[in-house]
This record gives structure tokens, C-alpha cells and sequence, in this order.
């Protein structure tokens, strides 16, 4: 298809309302048609070397599936760039119109590399009975929380947003996809205790890439050879992302890069330009509570 063609069906998909039909399981809000197709996600087999990737929506997922991809490609850019992320490595419980997650998975030859947003206690029980190796990624919940508001006006397969302080305040009250961050965030940190999950934080990506690339290759028990981690380093930055067909989403029909780029700004501390006082005042004593029984910190200052 024509560049021409591609921004044509775009602009007719994007003028298409949204869906307003979510629902939930077990109290997390969840896209309808995987709620609706719940048994099949939940008795998911998974395969002793199926890998998962693990975030809530918007901590760098994406940066962390496409390290993965090129680890397992051996720093190969050419094989990376075979097809967009989310064909590369399947949204789990994500279903479209013409296909799901789940087929998808189903579709490939192991061993599988798959994402999923996910609590840790609606993950497919087969992972942990396969003991599967697991990869979460965490990001601090301001910048999570201003990434996700941007991704939500500019996607069109999730519900409209609001304004910034309605869209603040259903945060707080986790009353968004893939419900409350506190407990996506406390809920994986605990489980890495039990199972072989490698938890990763945003901040210590941007703070040293080579350092929590090689923390990667090593838990996939993968040789850190110097030169195929220095590719995987320059190959993985903000500019070489958002410029990578195969990863800033620009191939996403439901995505309208007009009102917010998929690959947004990739720094730490936005949300100061987001937030107001007062906001950030109310945040901070509600973070405080919800936080005192975990000893998970996150760095939230550039
Ligand atoms: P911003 O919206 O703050 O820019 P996900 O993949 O989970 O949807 O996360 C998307 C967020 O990760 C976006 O954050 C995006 O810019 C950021 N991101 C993606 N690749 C990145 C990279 N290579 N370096 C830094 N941030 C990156």
C-alpha cells in the first residue's frame, strides 16, 4: 500500500467511533472481547520455553520486546526489522477483528517470545506450571500515568480519555485498562520471589541501556559478546526507535501519530509538565498509602 493509501484508511479508521463495550474480570478492566473469550485466555497452554514480556500499558514495553528481539537475533538489525513489533512478538490477550493474541501465539514456532499487560493474578495458570521465563517492566507511576493519558487520545481501540484531570482521577482510582498500576506494579515485584521473573525499571534503562541490556541477555542465557551488545545498545535508542518502522507503530491503523506520537518524548520526569501542584500534592499522599507495604521504589526525577 501507498504511503498515501496507508494515511487514507488511517484517517477513515480513526474517524470510526471508538468502542465503548469494556468489561471486566475478576475487577480489572479489560478490553470486552478478551473478557468475552476469557476461558480461552485463561486456559492458555503455554510451552517450557515460551518467554513472556510483562508491563502495565505504557513502562516500556515496546523498548523492552524489541532488546529481546534483537538478543535473540544476535544483534542481527536486518531479522528485527522481519515485521512490526506486535506481529514479531504477540499481545497475548489483545484480540482484533480478524485474529487474537492467543492465535497468534498459537500460530508460531517455539520458542515464543509474547507480551501481555496482564496482572501477575490473571496470567494463564500454564506459565507458572511450566515455569516460564518471564520478563516485567516497571516504569515510575507519573510518567506512566502522563504516557498512558497521551497513548489513550491518540489510539482509537481504547475508550476516549477525557481531560487530563478526569483521566487523573480514574487513574488514582485504578479505574482504567488493565486496572490499578499500585497493584500491577506490587503484584509482579511479589511474584518474582517464587518464580524465575527478571524485573526490570524504566529509569535504570535510560540511566545505563548496555548495563540492563546485558542483566537481559543474561537471564535468556545468552553469550554477552561486546560487539553484539554495543549493536543492540545503538539500535535500541529513543532516535533509532522512533525512526524503525518496525517499532514506532506508524503501521497501526487505530493510532493517529497526528495527536500524540507512539514514541512520544521516551524521558523521565514529563509528567512535571503535566501535573499541577495541587495534583501532585493529592498524588503523592495517595502514592504514600498505597505503597507503604511493598519495598519497591522508583526513581521519578530525570
Ligand atoms: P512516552 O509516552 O513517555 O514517550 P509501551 O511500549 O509500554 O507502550 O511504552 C511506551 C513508552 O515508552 C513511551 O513513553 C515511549 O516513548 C517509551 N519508549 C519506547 N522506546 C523507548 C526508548 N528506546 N527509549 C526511551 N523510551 C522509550
Amino acid at each position: 500500500m501507498t504511503t498515501e493509501k496507508v494515511e487514507e484508511r488511517r484517517e477513515f479508521e480513526c474517524s470510526l467511533p471508538r468502542p465503548c463495550e469494556f468489561s471486566t474480570v475478576d475487577g480489572i478492566l479489560l478490553q470486552k472481547e478478551s473478557c468475552d473469550i476469557w476461558d480461552r485466555i485463561w486456559n492458555f497452554q503455554a510451552k517450557p520455553d515460551d518467554l513472556i514480556i510483562a508491563s502495565y500499558p505504557k513502562a516500556g514495553t515496546t523498548w523492552t520486546q524489541e532488546i529481546v528481539d534483537l538478543i535473540q537475533n544476535e544483534g542481527d538489525v536486518e531479522k528485527s526489522r522481519r515485521a512490526p513489533i506486535a506481529l514479531r512478538q504477540p499481545f497475548l490477550e489483545w484480540i482484533r477483528p480478524t485474529t487474537s493474541g492467543i492465535d497468534q501465539v498459537k500460530a508460531m514456532p517455539s520458542p515464543r517470545t509474547m507480551k501481555t499487560h496482564l496482572p501477575v493474578q490473571l496470567l494463564p495458570p500454564s506459565f507458572w506450571e511450566k515455569n516460564c521465563k518471564i520478563i516485567y517492566v516497571a516504569r515510575n507511576v507519573k510518567d506512566n500515568l502522563v504516557s498512558y493519558y497521551h497513548f489513550q487520545r491518540m489510539n482509537k481501540s481504547l475508550p476516549d480519555p477525557g481531560s487530563w484531570d478526569e483521566y487523573f482521577e480514574a487513574f488514582l482510582a485504578g479505574k482504567v485498562l488493565w486496572g490499578s498500576w499500585y497493584d500491577h506494579v506490587k503484584g509482579w515485584w511479589r511474584k518474582k520471589d517464587s518464580h524465575p521473573i527478571l524485573y526490570l525499571f524504566y529509569e535504570e534503562m535510560i540511566q545505563d541501556r548496555k548495563r540492563e541490556i546485558r542483566k537481559v541477555m543474561e537471564f535468556l542465557g545468552k553469550n554477552t559478546k561486546e560487539e553484539i551488545l554495543d549493536k543492540i545498545v545503538y539500535n535500541t535508542s529513543f532516535d533509532m526507535m522512533k525512526t524503525n518502522p518496525m517499532t514506532n507503530y506508524t503501521n497501526d491503523k487505530k493510532l493517529n501519530h497526528a495527536i500524540s506520537p507512539f514514541m512520544r518524548k521516551g524521558i523521565i520526569g514529563d509528567w512535571k509538565n503535566q501535573f499541577t501542584v495541587a495534583q501532585n500534592k493529592k498524588f503523592n499522599e495517595d502514592y504514600e498509602k498505597k505503597m507503604a507495604d511493598t519495598s519497591l521504589s522508583f526513581c521519578m526525577e530525570p
